[in-house]
């Protein structure tokens, strides 16, 4: 049941620990600074916020979006939009023989940005074009990752650090492509995070994991980092902590990078098109 909050919004929950839809708000339309704090409250209790069947253009995308905060760009230049650069393309499209944006971006579990030194605080992705079947969108509380951990794993893992490396990302996920060019490997050297984080605004602890991206767990021998990284991987995606996002065009999620992980599901790329513009809000080193 949806439960009334301010104006003319209502907020309904998608799963147990994860996602709360918004209606009654129009994107197109600036949002009341009342309205705002319901929702970035909502967002940090909830870690993932849809809006269902908004008709918005990509300036009002990105004017949205930079409510958050500082928009960030990307490495993959190539995949920003030309007259709104905060805009990252992910799409299996091609126009004139090129790629209109990064196909397969993210089909593993991940937070975005988490090779960076100050990884992002959220991402804002628009679906304006999506297969009728396929290619939805799994999220994961990693609140509740963190919460379910019996208490001696809590201990072991508590002030561990790991390594996160967006060329060993890259590696994996794009073996098939052009290595990353001498600039964009400088662009992004590997970086060390907490294994377990604070949520800045809250402060709740979470699991701050991830497939591929993360090389180690720094300090333990090989064997038994990539042991305790796969132990920790399958946990934080229990299904017990995770939301399916099934796309219409027209919705528009923010998710918190802080307290989530997520991950882009395959669908038929020979059959369907799938277009989706993200803008990626810039965030603190995770401590
Ligand atoms: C991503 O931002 O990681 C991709 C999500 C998606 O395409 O569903």
């Amino acid at each position: 049941m949806p439960q009334a909050t301010s104006s003319t919004l209502q907020l309904e929950n998608l799963s147990p620990f994860i996602g709360t839809a918004v209606h009654g708000i129009d994107l197109r339309e600036p949002v009341s600074d009342a309205d705002f704090a319901v929702l970035r409250d909502a967002l940090n209790q909830r870690s993932l916020l849809l809006f269902r069947g908004q008709q918005i253009d990509e300036g009002q995308h990105v004017a949205f979006s930079r409510r958050f905060g500082t928009l960030l760009g990307h490495v993959l230049t190539q995949f920003l939009k030309q007259q709104h650069p905060e805009i990252y393309v992910l799409s299996n499209v091609t126009e004139g023989g090129k790629p209109i944006g990064n196909h397969k971006e993210g089909w593993n579990w991940h937070s975005d940005l988490s090779y960076k030194a100050e990884p992002s605080l959220g991402a804002l992705l628009y679906a304006v074009e999506v297969p009728p079947e396929g290619g939805d969108t799994l999220f994961a509380s990693m609140h509740a990752a963190w919460d379910a951990l019996d208490p001696a794993m809590q201990q072991r893992i508590r002030h561990l650090k790991a390594t996160h490396s967006y060329a060993n990302y890259y590696g994996k996920a794009f073996a098939d492509r052009q290595p990353l060019s001498d600039k964009q490997r400088a662009d992004v050297p590997d970086v060390q995070h907490p294994l377990v984080r604070t949520h800045p605004e809250t402060g709740r602890l979470s699991l701050y994991v991830g497939q591929d991206v993360v090389k180690q767990i720094d300090g333990l021998p090989a064997d038994e980092s990539t042991a305790l990284l796969a132990e920790l991987n399958a946990h934080a995606i229990d299904p017990r902590f995770c939301y399916r996002h099934r796309w219409q065009a027209g919705d528009l999620l923010i998710w918190d990078n802080r307290s989530t992980m997520h991950c882009a599901t395959p669908y038929d790329d020979h059959k369907y098109r799938r277009v989706m513009h993200r803008t990626t809000v810039a965030g603190d080193r995770p401590f």
